[in-house]
């Protein structure tokens, strides 16, 4: 089977839509990650891979539910605001429905990676001053009244119906939700899209815990903040649009909003890279959340536990902030091949 619609649109709605816009989005591997303490007690942490999806990030799922209806509506345009990944997965979307995407981004403020993305599949890019909640609001405005135009942002519900199949996946996997399940919190509509995904499975849904970015972290202070700031441009965000459904998600479940500072999320980012996981910064915060919850000692050492991760999107997309935080290991080889020895044993004893 092809794409999440084939997959789980028995548990939808979707009319009798028969033309599906997929891209083979979904089924992204969910494996062991070390945690960030002493290996060997604690509960035991899993990592969802969503840069797996095809256009590296999570958005996929929503995108080809989202896409396939538009097309089905016979709308000509999709648009969206976007910190880049929503923008990149509407470029590749919209291209394979034989759709116009037009994506409005902060400008200056959106990784290399996702600019080349809608680059390449020929997406109109406007750029806005200030930060994706004004981008967001300009567009909203912008859209009444135009027949022919759909808004893919997460505020259109076939997005974040698509996006609950990451949970049903995950339980799927496990056999069961976790108990703790951390995921980076911007304009809050996956940890909505989780929380339904779980509840329409009817299982127990886990503890919630939205992490955010210290100048971002508009849910833990419980109020939007004008000029948001971080180095993890995904959720540099201000106003979370599902701000009401996240606050029930974590409330329902005993959960909680985090925020961890810049550093914490490069910490994290390296940490995973070091243990073969390359995600973007915005996607480490979960990894830099569960470690501060340790050691503040918020976290119940029960090896019985099962915590989730959400690795929102691929490490590839963000080049210039990945190129600062890792150095480059390079050495000169004169191809004699007693100095590779000494070079290959050097790197075996390097720690
Ligand atoms: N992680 C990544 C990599 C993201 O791109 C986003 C959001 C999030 C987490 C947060 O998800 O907004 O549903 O709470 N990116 C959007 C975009 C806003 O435009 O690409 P959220």
């Amino acid at each position: 089977m092809v794409g999440i619609i084939e997959r789980y649109r028995h548990l939808w709605q979707l009319g009798d839509v028969q033309e599906v816009v997929t891209l083979g989005e979904g089924r992204t591997p969910l494996i062991p990650v070390r945690p960030p303490w002493p290996q060997g007690r604690g509960p035991t942490v899993w990592g969802k891979l969503e840069g797996c999806n095809p256009t590296g990030s999570f958005k996929d799922r929503g995108m080809t539910v989202a896409m396939t209806m538009a097309r089905a509506a016979g709308k000509r345009v999709a648009l969206c605001a976007s910190t880049g990944n929503t923008a990149a997965s509407a470029a590749a979307y919209a291209a394979r429905a034989g759709m116009r995407a037009v994506v409005v981004i902060p400008g200056g403020k959106v990784a290399p990676g996702k600019l080349l993305q809608v680059q390449a599949h020929g997406a109109l890019l406007l750029e806005v001053e200030g930060a994706f909640d004004v981008a967001l609001a300009a567009l909203r405005r912008a859209m009444e009244s135009q027949p022919d135009w759909e808004l893919v942002n997460s505020v259109n519900p076939w997005r974040i119906l698509g996006q609950e199949s990451a949970a049903y996946e995950i339980v799927e996997d496990l056999g069961r939700a976790p108990d703790l399940l951390v995921i980076p919190v911007g304009n809050a509509g996956n940890i909505t899209a989780y929380h339904r995904g779980f509840r329409r499975l009817g299982v127990k849904p886990p503890r919630f815990i939205g992490g955010q970015a210290e100048g971002a972290a508009s849910m833990v202070e419980g109020r939007d903040i004008e000029h948001p700031e971080t180095v993890a441009s995904a959720i540099r965000i201000g106003k979370p649009v599902s701000r009401q459904f996240a606050q029930e998600a974590v409330r329902e479940t005993h959960g909680a909003f985090v925020a961890v500072s810049d550093r914490e999320i490069l910490e994290a980012q390296a940490a995973l890279a070091h243990q073969g996981i390359f995600v973007e910064p915005a996607s480490a915060t979960p990894y830099a959340v569960l470690g501060k919850l340790w050691r503040q000692g918020e976290l119940p050492m029960d090896s019985n536990l099962v915590v989730t991760l959400i690795f929102t999107g691929h490490g590839l997309k963000d080049s210039d902030t990945a190129l600062r935080n890792f150095l480059p290991r390079r050495a000169h080889w004169d191809g004699v091949p007693s100095t590779l020895a000494a070079l290959v044993q050097g790197e075996v004893e390097h720690v």
